[in-house]
């Protein structure tokens, strides 16, 4: 068999979308924590693109940074059109012997499969343009699909261009093309920009190859939110929506629930194992994964973190976090950056952990902070623990070993070691190591004095003589 030709992908994004009203560059804004570019781009890998291009103009050097080292880069200085940016990648694919998808920056739904199959309808039908179209009950905006007697669609009309029996065709152009690369090349040098917009247009193409012999087909998108352009941020927003309901789709038909669908944030990239509860008010963001079994929320915020098999995270916040199996979480805790949170361990409320390895069944349960420290097993960290890791200059670290008995409010000064076994009384301020086995008491000596409390009331009730 003969093996496929290599595709090529163009993202048309040097746009400036004036509508977003935003300094930043319209491909650039989030749906779920990621870039719609992002999104596009990935969509075109995940459909054998093998050379993503992106047409960048406006904020170029932005999307140049955000996207990375995974695409090809073109500039188009001016925005000529949709054509004259489509012959900005041309200008690199000379003598690229395969086919063309051309996308639009700005229709971040799109999936791979969807790309999948025009390139295959392209190829099934041997076709030099394959566009694909939609039909819709509001056409308005969008270039129209003009047929000839034949019923081939031999040409499109931008609405700006449309007489009025022209405007009440509803089938129209996404956006979304295949192209044979030698027709793709061979096309965008003959552009014209003699229309109402004074602009190269890419749909004038299929025109250009009809009236030379070549094959225009028209492949019929069946669901339309696929190609849901974003313009401004209700758009931005609407399409969040839609990709928030397929992500909760494809986790709940995968074995989790939900107990407030509406109310949660679940970025693309997010994995979450089987019989896990999502609560309401819940976002989960970035690289995230969720172990089964696992308690998620309400209103917990997780991003980049890992978290383990059967974990509740009640009312918290755990960024760049790993998190153990069976471990409790929450209410509102804090787990910063690089905390690694043990087996079986319990973080309560109000207790903030950074850059801090804590080993198995290590209990935090109340109103601390430990940054910079290990935690052995067993150890029990007492109520108002605070490590402090800071001098005013540097990061000093806290060790403390395994069976150790933090009393509540104990202020530890590190740098500092607490060997294992070691007894630390409640209340105290711990500036030398401890070593294992060893009781240490930091505090002021108490002093009680009998009958001291009632003699006093006595004096101030006999008016303080
Ligand atoms: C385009 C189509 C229209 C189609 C619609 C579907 C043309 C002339 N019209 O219109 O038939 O129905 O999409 O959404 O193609 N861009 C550049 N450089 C430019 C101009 C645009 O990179 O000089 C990029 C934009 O950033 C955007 C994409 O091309 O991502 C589409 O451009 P846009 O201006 O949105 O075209 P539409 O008017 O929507
Ligand atoms: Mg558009």
């Amino acid at each position: 068999m003969e093996s496929p030709r290599q595709v090529a992908g163009v993202i048309l994004a040097a746009g400036k979308g004036t509508r977003m009203k935003s300094d930043l560059p319209k491909g650039l804004h989030p749906i779920l924590g990621v870039p719609m570019l992002e999104l596009i781009g990935r969509a075109m890998k995940g459909a054998g693109v093998a050379r993503p291009i992106v047409v960048i103009g406006h904020g170029g050097e932005a999307v140049q940074q955000a996207l990375g080292t995974g695409y090809e880069y073109v500039w188009q200085r001016e925005q000529l059109g949709t054509g004259h940016a489509a012959s900005m990648a041309a200008g690199i694919l000379d003598g690229f012997d395969g086919e063309v998808l051309v996308v639009p920056g700005d229709a971040p739904l799109i999936e791979s499969e969807t790309l999948q199959a025009l390139l295959q309808h392209h190829r099934r039908e041997a076709a030099a343009c394959t566009m694909a179209i939609a039909e819709l009950t509001d056409p308005t905006g969008y270039g129209r699909i003009i047929r000839n007697s034949a019923g081939v669609a031999c040409r499109v009309v931008e609405e700006k261009d449309a007489d009025p029996d022209q405007k009440r065709i509803r089938e129209v152009c996404t956006s979304f093309y295949c192209f044979d690369a030698d027709a793709f090349l061979g096309a965008l040098p003959k552009l014209k920009n003699t229309n109402a917009q004074g602009e190269y247009y890419l749909t004038d193409v299929p025109e250009i190859l009809t009236e030379t012999g070549k094959k225009v087909e028209t492949w019929t998108v069946r669901d339309d939110s696929l190609l849901m352009g974003v313009n401004d941020r209700y758009q931005l927003a609407e399409a969040g929506r839609i990709l928030q309901t397929r992500i909760v789709r494809r986790h709940a038909l995968n074995g989790v629930s939900f107990t407030g669908v509406n109310a949660v944030t679940i970025g693309p990239d997010v994995t979450i194992g089987v019989d896990t509860i999502i609560g309401p008010g819940t976002v989960l963001l970035g690289s995230t994964a969720i172990g089964a079994r696992c308690r998620i929320g309400p209103n917990a915020q997780i991003e980049d973190s890992h978290i383990g098999d059967g974990v509740v995270v009640l009312m918290s916040l755990v960024t760049e976090a790993e998190i153990g199996n069976e471990v409790r979480c929450g209410p509102f805790a804090n787990l910063r950056p690089k905390s690694r949170i043990g087996a079986g361990s319990k973080i309560g409320n109000f207790v903030e952990v950074k850059n801090s390895t804590l080993a198995p069944l290590v209990s935090a349960s109340h109103l601390s902070y430990i940054g910079d420290a290990s935690v052995g097993s067993h150890t029990n960290v007492g109520a108002g623990t605070i490590t402090c890791n800071y001098d005013g200059f540097s990061k000093n670290r806290t060790e403390i070993g395994e069976n150790v008995f933090v009393g509540s409010n104990s202020t530890l000064v590190a740098p500092l070691t607490i060997g294992d076994g070691a007894l630390i009384a409640a209340g105290s301020v711990i500036t030398q190591s401890v070593p294992a086995d060893a009781g240490a008491f930091g505090r002021a000596r108490q002093e009680t004095k009998e009958q001291w409390a009632a003699q006093w009331r006595r004096i101030k009730r006999s008016g303080d003589r």
